[in-house]
């Protein structure tokens, strides 16, 4: 066996040995390296005659290729097993029981969101978002309520210091109303969208925490008027309080951005302390209870988001969905929705699997 063969069995012996990662890149460097043994005997070919390199050349290239193949050879084995270990001790025995008693829950306002967006998807309309952080273009005047109007003022607006590129005031979006704004910039018309989230306003009682939860509906289309306004609304209401009885009240009201608008008040009665929603409000023992606002799409608005308001028209709501979830689940303090009380929550909360569904039973 010539002195190379010898070498290089020693050094494989030693690679194929090694015990971790580390141990193999200790070997690389003590024989690749460049104070590496292989390397020094290949730098050795420079001063060999012609024919001592044709005949040690071969045997030394094929040494410092024996001892790469190796090299990586250990080092992929040594992978491989890691990657197996990791993979037995992460094992999971999906054949096992749930865990009987799975912490956590849906809160209430989640729930109530999926119950609301599965009902108006079985009327065609998606769901749309858009950021909470607003500018005011979006969030006042393109809803047609321009800088001098009062309902700026009205809606105890949180700004923030600075303007944005285009020199807008940055603010909290006080309603969802700015994604119909957006929707209506980036979609063609027919639309037929809901947009749930968060908005915020610097107020706080029982009844008013400074963030809060609303959903904005917006249909746009031909021909549209406030009967299919009322007739989506009754619907959707009927589906969510899994109750026929259900009537509403148009009252005229105003908002910049509808014209004309309705504030929609619904049939009630007071039962052990708890609003029960259903019947007339005018009926003995029942009265009538604001629950959105809502109107035909104001024409200036439809023009400032370049759509042609003779060529189309529609239909806003805007409902706070706290108090929807207040009225079907019978919490009385706006503000335990908030508080993060683990008791409030695995009391009001719901199961992480009770999906809301038409035909499961939409608070199933
Ligand atoms: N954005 C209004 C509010 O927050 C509600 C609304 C939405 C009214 C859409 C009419 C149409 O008070």
């Amino acid at each position: 066996m010539s002195d190379y063969q010898a070498m290089q069995a020693k050094l494989v012996a030693e690679i194929d040995a090694a015990a971790d990662l580390d141990a193999v890149e200790a070997l690389r460097v003590a024989a690749l390296g460049k104070a590496g043994s292989v390397s020094a005997l290949l730098k050795t070919l420079g001063g060999m005659t012609p024919d001592e390199r044709q005949t040690q050349g071969p045997q030394i290239h094929a040494l410092r290729e024996a001892v790469t193949n190796a090299l990586a050879a250990r080092k992929a084995a040594l992978e491989g097993a890691a990657l197996e270990a990791k993979l037995a001790a992460e094992r999971l025995d999906m054949t096992l029981p749930a865990d009987a008693a799975p912490k956590g829950s849906v809160h209430p306002v989640s729930q109530v969101m999926d119950e609301i967006a599965e009902i108006f998807a079985d009327m065609g309309f998606a769901v749309a978002t858009g950021p909470e952080i607003e500018d005011d273009w979006r969030n006042f005047t393109a809803l047609n309520i321009p800088e001098t109007h009062p309902a700026r003022a009205m809606h105890d607006t949180f700004y923030f210091p600075d303007k944005d590129a285009e020199g807008r005031a940055m603010l909290l979006r006080t309603h969802t109303s700015p994604v119909q704004v957006r929707t209506m910039m980036s979609q063609e018309p027919p639309i037929r969208i809901i947009a749930p989230g968060r908005v915020y306003r610097s107020d706080s009682d029982a009844t008013h925490t400074p963030m809060f939860h609303q959903v904005e509906g917006l249909v746009i289309d031909r021909d549209i008027h406030m009967g299919h306004l009322k007739w989506t609304l009754e619907t959707f209401l009927k589906a969510f309080f899994e109750r026929d009885d259900i009537v509403l009240r148009l009252r005229p009201s105003y908002f910049p951005f509808t014209e004309p608008s309705a504030e929609v008040d619904v049939g009630y009665r007071q039962e052990k302390g708890r609003r029960i929603v259903g019947g007339h409000g005018d009926d003995d023992g029942h009265a009538w209870m604001e629950l959105l606002g809502s109107g035909m799409v104001n024409r200036r608005v439809l023009a400032n988001c370049g759509l042609d308001p003779d060529a189309w028209q529609g239909f806003a709501f805007g409902i706070g969905i706290d108090r929807l979830a207040m009225l079907k689940y019978g919490m009385d303090d706006l503000r335990a929705f908030f508080d993060g009380d683990l008791r409030w929550l695995s009391h009001y909360g719901f199961g992480a699997l009770n999906v809301p569904t038409l035909s499961g039973g939409i608070s199933a």
